[in-house]
């Protein structure tokens, strides 16, 4: 079976190739390197001892699309392409609804003149908003606090769409909580550019030495410690995942929505404590204002994803912060 992997050399999906050649997919790569690196390719070659087949382009752009799929025969797509900073999405909402939206159009309108009607996409919790019960299931009320977000949920509704306009495709949503760390080879790993908008690129960042200090934003939230509490999951469970939803994709049809977290809350202190335990190295912090557009606390109720699709997480906090660290040690 051959999946069309968009933004194969991102974080999230270079590391999902990896799993798909290890499950014995073929995969075609497209990415326009925007968020990622050529060398991703290489890093790939090296991890999975299989030339990754590419092409550069934007999936806005359908005849470059086309392109691949007259050369490629495509089961099925893994759609991960899209600009994802939250604040930067607050600046700049045109360049995001233009983008996430607009690729995500030209690729269903290329995917049905080829009649590849199997998708995975790469949706967020950010569209559950500030969760009015904990943990947070797939039925929980929808509502979204920044364009990014609202980018998933309007493209969910796209796909809903398309399936009540055409049942014979087959669409997973897979709403991610936080995804933290790196593939244990070192190879691939989270490479934000610049001063890291999530928590664990900025505290590798202080612990490797390239930032003085990680700001903790505020500890006055209703938590154990009054930190935000999130759910990370790691990478590789994160692209195991996407395994698991391409198995269920090519075999059936319909659409559904699956929460992709470990079901535990974890707050930023306890992150920092857990990364300087595990690797032995010093995260000065400080405690500042909360970032504005904050919740309090996320975590996911897995069970769904784990009764449909038979995922459930299986690394844990300590494996996300050593990992996360040895691929910026590796990569100096
Ligand atoms: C986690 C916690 C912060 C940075 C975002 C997106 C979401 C998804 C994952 C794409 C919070 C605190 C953070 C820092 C801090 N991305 N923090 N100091 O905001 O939960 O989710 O990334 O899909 O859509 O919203 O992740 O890592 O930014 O923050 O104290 O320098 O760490 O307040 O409690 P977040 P995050």
């Amino acid at each position: 079976m051959r999946i069309l992997v968009t933004g194969g050399a991102g974080y999230i999906g270079s590391h999902t190739v990896v799993e798909l050649i290890n499950n014995g997919y073929d995969v075609v790569v497209v990415d326009n390197f925007s968020n990622s690196k050529p060398e991703v390719l290489d890093r790939l070659k090296e991890i999975t001892g299989k030339e990754i087949k590419f092409y550069e382009l934007d999936v806005c752009d359908k005849d470059k699309l086309r392109e691949v799929f007259d050369k490629e025969d495509i089961n099925a797509v893994i759609h991960f392409a899209g600009y994802k900073a939250v604040g930067e999405s607050v600046s700049k909402p045109l360049m995001y609804y233009r983008n996430n939206i607009d690729s995500t159009l030209s690729l269903l309108e290329v995917m049905n003149e080829y009649g590849v009607k199997k998708i995975v996409f790469s949706s967020s919790a950010t569209v559950y908003g500030d969760p009015e019960e904990l943990p947070i299931r797939e039925t929980a009320k929808l509502g979204t606090t920044n364009p990014y977000g609202s980018t998933k949920l309007y493209i969910e509704g796209i796909l809903k769409d398309l399936y009540i306009s055409d049942n014979e495709w087959s669409i997973a949503v897979l709403r991610y909580f936080n995804p933290v760390g790196a593939h244990k080879s070192g190879l691939i790993g989270e490479d934000p550019n610049g001063i890291p908008n999530n928590l664990m690129p900025y505290i590798v960042k202080v612990a490797n030495g390239e930032l003085p200090c990680l700001n903790v934003f505020g500890d006055d939230y209703d938590t154990p410690d009054g930190t935000g509490v999130r759910d990370y999951i790691h990478i590789t469970d994160l692209a195991n995942g996407h395994i698991k939803a391409i198995d269920y994709v090519l075999e059936n049809t319909g659409i559904d929505y699956y929460n992709l977290g470990t079901g535990h809350g974890y707050s930023v202190l306890e992150m920092v404590n857990t990364f300087v335990e595990y690797n032995k190295v010093d995260v000065p912090y400080k405690i500042v204002e909360r970032r504005d557009g904050d919740i309090a606390m996320c975590y996911a109720d897995p069970e769904y994803a784990y009764k449909k699709l038979g995922f459930k997480a299986e690394y844990n906090l300590s494996d996300m912060v050593e990992s996360a660290y040895n691929y910026v040690k590796n990569n100096k």
